[in-house]
C-alpha cells in the first residue's frame, strides 16, 4: 500500500519507457489503427452533436420550418449512432489490444522468475514478486488506452473550440479567460477528496494488518494479559480510521452543493450575457446555445486531461518497474552446460568448494573437499549453522560456489544440463512443499504419464498408501493451502513416495526427521530406509542415533569438513563429534525421565 503511494511517478525518463511500452502493442497496429479512426469518428461525431443544436433551435424552434424537423433530429441522432457506434469499436478494440499485452507480458515475467537461481528468491519477498506480475503488469495493460484517451480528448477538445469560436468568437475568447477560474475549485474539492480516500485506505490496511497481527497471536497476548493493552491500540487506530472517514464525509456532502451554486452563479451569468445579446439582435438563440452546448461539451474532456495523465503516469512507473526485473542484469537467468547427465551415479566428488551468501561476512562453505563412490551413504553431521544445507544446495546448482568444483562421474556439474543434474538427485528436507494439487498429482510431480500402479507402489513403499485410502477421496484428495492439511509426518511420506517415484540415482535427506514427534519419526525412517535402500546416499541426520552403523560420517562446523570416519574412529578422533553425541545422550535420557 505504502509503495503505491509513494511511486505514482516513474523515476526515469518517461520517453524511452512509452517507445517500448508502445513496442508491446505494435503487433496490434491493425486494430490499434482502426481504434484511432474510431476515435476520430467519435470527435467529429461529438463536435457534430453541438453544432446541430444551431440549427434545430433556430430552424425548427423559431423559424418553424418543417423540412428541418424531420431532418434536423435525423441528423441528430445519427451523429449521436456514429458517436456509440464508434465508441464502442473503438473502447473494444483497445482495451482487447490491452488485455493481449498483459497476457504476454504476465508470462514474459513469470517466465523470468522461475528461470532465475534460488538464491534471488532468498533476498526477494515473495509479496514483491507477485505485485511485480498482479499489479505493475496491469498498470502497464492500461497504458495504452489512456494514451488512446489522451489524443481522443485532444481532438474532441479541437473541434468543440472550432464549434464555439465559430459560433461566437468574442465569447469563446472570453470562455477560455473564465473557464478555468470555474473549474479550479472543482479540481481542488476532487484532489482533496482522492487525496483522503488514498488516507482511507491506508488506515484501513494497517487495522487489516493489526487485526490479522493479534488475533493470530492472541494466545501470546492473553499469556501476557495484554488485552487492555492491545485493546487501547485498536481504539487508537479505530480513531483514527474514523476521524479521517468523518473528513472524506464533510468533502464528499460539500461538494454537490457547492458545486452546484457556483453551477447556478455561472448559469445566471451566462443567460444574462447571452439574453442580452439576442435581445440586441447580436445572435440568434440558435447560435447561442450551440455555443453553450459545445462549452458544457469541453468540460469533459478538460477535467479528464488531468486523470489522464495522472493514469499515464502511474502505467509508466508500474512499466518501469516490470522492465526492471525484465532487464536486470544481476538477476541472469541460471544456465547449465549442455551434457545429459545419465545414470547410474559412478562417483560424487567436491574439490575446495568455497560459496558465500550476498552480504554474509563469512563463507558458509569454506573449501570443501569430499568424495563419494557409488552405493556409499555418507552422514554429515555438525551444529545448526556448519553449512550442511548449503553444501546440499550446492550440489543441484540451486546455489553456485564461488571457488572450486563439484563433479559427478568424473566432469562438473557446471557442463550438465540443468534438468538432468537434477533428475539425477532426490532431496527430501525438513519441511517440503507440498502443492495444491490431488494426492496422486503431488506424488508423480514433474513427471508425465505415470502408470496409477507405480503411484499406489511407491506410496506403499513410503508407508503412505494406509493413510492416503483413509483420506475422503484417496488418491484424489486435494493437498495444499487449499486443500486438507496432513501431518508433518504424513507430509514427509508424500515426499518420500514422491523421491521413490523419481527413482534418483543420488538421495539427499537434509534432517528430513527432525520435524516429526518420535511416533511419527519411527515411521518416516522405515519409509526413508526403504528410499535408501542401494541407493548412494548423503544424510544429514539431526539424531545421531540413525546413522551410527554402516556410515561413513563427516563432522562439519563453521562451513568447514573437520574430520571424517566412522562412529568409533570418530568418537575417539573429534572431539566436537564427542560432545554432539554426548549432548544427544543426554538429551535422550531427559526425554525418557520426563
Ligand atoms: N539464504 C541465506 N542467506 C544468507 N545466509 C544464509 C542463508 N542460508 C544460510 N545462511 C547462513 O549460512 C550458514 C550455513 O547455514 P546452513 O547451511 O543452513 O547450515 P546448517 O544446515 O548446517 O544448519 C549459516 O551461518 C547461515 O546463517
Ligand atoms: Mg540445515
Amino acid at each position: 500500500m505504502e509503495e503505491k503511494v509513494k511511486y505514482t511517478k516513474p523515476q526515469g525518463d518517461s520517453w524511452p519507457l512509452i517507445k517500448r511500452c508502445l513496442g508491446y502493442f505494435w503487433p496490434y497496429k491493425i486494430f490499434i489503427a482502426a481504434s484511432f479512426v474510431s476515435l476520430a469518428i467519435v470527435s467529429a461525431s461529438t463536435a457534430a452533436a453541438a453544432f446541430l443544436v444551431k440549427p434545430a433551435l433556430d430552424e425548427i424552434f423559431i423559424a418553424q420550418d418543417e423540412r428541418a424537423l424531420v431532418v434536423i433530429p435525423f441528423l441528430l441522432f445519427l451523429a449521436v449512432m456514429g458517436m456509440s457506434l464508434f465508441q464502442f469499436l473503438q473502447n473494444y478494440l483497445m482495451n482487447y489490444c490491452g488485455l493481449k499485452v498483459l497476457q504476454q507480458l504476465r508470462n514474459e515475467i513469470y517466465f523470468k522468475f522461475t528461470s532465475l537461481p534460488v538464491i534471488f528468491f532468498d533476498h526477494n519477498r515473495v509479496g514483491m514478486l507477485m505485485s511485480r506480475i498482479v499489479n505493475d503488469v496491469n498498470l502497464l495493460k492500461s497504458s495504452l488506452p489512456h494514451f488512446i484517451d489522451l489524443i481522443k480528448d485532444f481532438l474532441t477538445m479541437l473541434g468543440l473550440l472550432v464549434v464555439i469560436f465559430y459560433q461566437d468568437a468574442q465569447l469563446a475568447l472570453i470562455s477560455l479567460v473564465i473557464y478555468p477560474l470555474a473549474i479550479y475549485p472543482f479540481i481542488r474539492f476532487s484532489n482533496k477528496i482522492r487525496k483522503l480516500g488514498r488516507k482511507n485506505q491506508l488506515r484501513i490496511s494497517h487495522i487489516t494488518g493489526f487485526l490479522q497481527e493479534t488475533l493470530s497471536g492472541i494466545k501470546v497476548i492473553k499469556a501476557f494479559s495484554a488485552e487492555p493493552r492491545e485493546n487501547r491500540n485498536f481504539a487508537h487506530e479505530n480513531k483514527r480510521l474514523v476521524e479521517n472517514a468523518l473528513k472524506q464525509l464533510k468533502y464528499n456532502s460539500l461538494a454537490t452543493p457547492v458545486m452546484e451554486v457556483l453551477g447556478a452563479l455561472g448559469m445566471g451569468l451566462i443567460i444574462w450575457y447571452g439574453g442580452s445579446k439576442v435581445i440586441a439582435g447580436e445572435t440568434t438563440p440558435g447560435t447561442f446555445f450551440s455555443f453553450l452546448t459545445a462549452l458544457f461539451m469541453l468540460y469533459k474532456p478538460i477535467k479528464k486531461l488531468n486523470k489522464t495523465n495522472m493514469a499515464i503516469q502511474k502505467a509508466l512507473a508500474g512499466a518501469e518497474r516490470v522492465f526492471q526485473v525484465l532487464d536486470s542484469r544481476e538477476i541472469r537467468e541460471e544456465k547449465g552446460g549442455n551434457i545429459e547427465l545419465k545414470p547410474p551415479l559412478e562417483s560424487l566428488r567436491l574439490e575446495g568448494v568455497t560459496f558465500q551468501y550476498p552480504g554474509s561476512e563469512n563463507p558458509a562453505l569454506d573449501k570443501v573437499s569430499l568424495s563419494i563412490e557409488q552405493g556409499q551413504k555418507v552422514a554429515i553431521v555438525g551444529p545448526s549453522g556448519a553449512g550442511k544445507t548449503t553444501l546440499i544446495n550446492i550440489l543441484p546448482r540451486f546455489y553456485v560456489q564461488q571457488q572450486g568444483e563439484v563433479f559427478i562421474n568424473g566432469r562438473s556439474t557446471g557442463e550438465y544440463t540443468l534438468s538432468s543434474l537434477r533428475r539425477f538427485m532426490g532431496i527430501v528436507a525438513q519441511d517440503n512443499f507440498l502443492f495444491n494439487a490431488s494426492v496422486r498429482d503431488n506424488i508423480a510431480y514433474g513427471l508425465e504419464n505415470v502408470d496409477e500402479e507405480h503411484v499406489v507402489a511407491a506410496a506403499r513403499a513410503a508407508f503412505a498408501h494406509e493413510f492416503i485410502m483413509n483420506l475422503s477421496q484417496g488418491y484424489d484428495t486435494v493437498l495444499g493451502e487449499r486443500g486438507v492439511r496432513l501431518s508433518g509426518g504424513q507430509k514427509q511420506r508424500i515426499t518420500i513416495a514422491r523421491a521413490l517415484l523419481k527413482n534418483p540415482p543420488l538421495l539427499i535427506l537434509d534432517e528430513a526427521t527432525s520435524a516429526l514427534d518420535t511416533e511419527s519419526e519411527r515411521i518416516v525412517q522405515q519409509a526413508l530406509e526403504n528410499l535408501m535402500r542401494e541407493r548412494t546416499s548423503i544424510v544429514i541426520a539431526h539424531r545421531l542415533s540413525t546413522i551410527l552403523s554402516s556410515y561413513r560420517i563427516m563432522v562439519m562446523d563453521k562451513g568447514r569438513v573437520l574430520s571424517e570416519g566412522n562412529h568409533e574412529q570418530l568418537l575417539e578422533q573429534c572431539s566436537l563429534y564427542k560432545k554432539l553425541y554426548e549432548m544427544q545422550f543426554k538429551d535422550n535420557n531427559i526425554l525418557q525421565i520426563s
